[in-house]
């Protein structure tokens, strides 16, 4: 049992004193609070002890404990507000969003490499003046063979080469029909592009039974070899972003004439790294087949070759967004699993 004196008082008060000063949180507060104002606590005894005392000593040191029991009381509380203060300052900066934080990278909805490539080659095109047409998938031997001046004899017709349907359909084996639909909807001029699937026999490393392809056709009057050309190297320039070397390499197709295969510089290596994977070390690559469209096509199409003329051409978009994107194997993207996309496909390597 505490005396209660002067110095028994002042004890009290500077263990009460240290022991908030060392106090960090809400509990600690609350043992405090028990252990000094609490049933069993100092302060009781202090009030306890008054009635040992002299009745002469007893109303002063009364009012002495009472006023300490103020004084903790009321610095319990301070404490206990600012306490509460910090923990809800800390707790507002733990969940404070900060809006201007960049975004953790997009986990869903982009679009697939290969349909990026077709709108910016689609937009490209469309700046030029070209409307996006379109044709079936599923097609007539007429539209994607005859019309092509693609004779019956020719091997492409070949089941090796292309899905047939029993009743003689097929699976359009390239985007080439839709000039034919298209000059016979819009006649001429014309100024056409039609991205769509195509589908052929093939399944390996380096081809697909369906992939993508971008067709283009200008039909005018007079139109020059050197148009084709310009806007070949326009289209490419655009889409790469940088000037490139072309090639422009002859070539053959049934529904140009003359035909030509264009080359671009290898967007890898430049031509200067003999063991490049993506141009086997040639510096070249091949990215579309054009040429000035054939006489016989543009009949097809019910058009005067003796008045009009024109080129045609067509792009390998799943290449092109290969070439682009830094994508090595063609494979990938037919690849269900996205995640290369989320984090191997670099857009814009250059
Ligand atoms: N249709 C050709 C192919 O699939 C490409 C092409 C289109 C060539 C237009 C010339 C003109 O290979």
């Amino acid at each position: 049992m505490p005396e209660v004196n002067d110095l028994n008082i002042q004890a009290v008060k500077e263990n009460f004193d240290a022991a908030l000063r060392a106090v960090s949180n809400l509990e600690e507060l609350d043992e405090i609070r028990v252990r000094f104002t609490g049933k069993k606590g100092d302060l009781t005894l202090l009030l306890r002890g008054l009635g040992k005392l002299p009745p002469e000593q007893r109303k002063e040191a009364g009012q002495e404990v009472n006023k300490l029991r103020d004084e903790i009381e009321h610095e319990l509380e301070i404490t206990g507000k600012k306490i509460r203060d910090s923990e809800n300052e800390k707790k507002e900066i733990n969940e404070r969003i900060d809006v201007t934080l960049s975004e953790k990278g997009r986990t869903a909805g982009a679009f697939h490499p290969v349909m990026q490539t077709m709108h910016e080659i689609a937009n490209i095109m469309q700046g030029l003046g070209y409307s996006v047409a379109t044709g079936p998938e599923k097609e007539e031997e007429f539209y994607n063979f005859e019309c092509l001046n693609v004779p019956s004899w020719h091997p492409a017709r070949d089941m090796q080469d292309t899905f047939y349907f029993p009743d003689g359909t097929l699976l359009r084996t390239h985007t080439s029909p839709v000039q034919i639909r298209s000059m016979l909807k819009y006649g001429a001029p014309l100024r056409i592009i039609c991205p769509g699937k195509v589908y052929r026999r093939d399944n390996d490393t380096t081809h697909s039974p369906m992939f993508n392809q971008m067709e283009g056709l200008l039909i005018d009057k007079n139109v020059p070899f050197s148009v084709m050309k310009g806007t070949m190297s326009e289209m490419l320039n655009a889409f790469f972003g940088r000037s490139l070397k072309y090639r422009f390499r002859a070539s053959y197709f049934p529904f140009t004439e003359p035909s030509m295969e264009l080359d671009i510089e290898c967007v890898e290596c430049s031509g200067h790294d003999e063991h490049c994977r993506v141009c086997h070390g040639t510096g070249w690559l091949e990215v579309v087949g054009m040429g000035m469209v054939h006489p016989n096509v543009i009949r097809a199409g019910k058009i005067d070759p003796e008045i009009y003329n024109g080129f045609a051409f067509g792009i390998g978009l799943d290449r092109m967004a290969m070439l682009k994107y830094g994508i090595s194997d063609l494979r990938l993207l037919f690849d269900g699993n996205v995640s290369y996309f989320m984090s191997g496909f670099n857009s814009g390597r250059r």
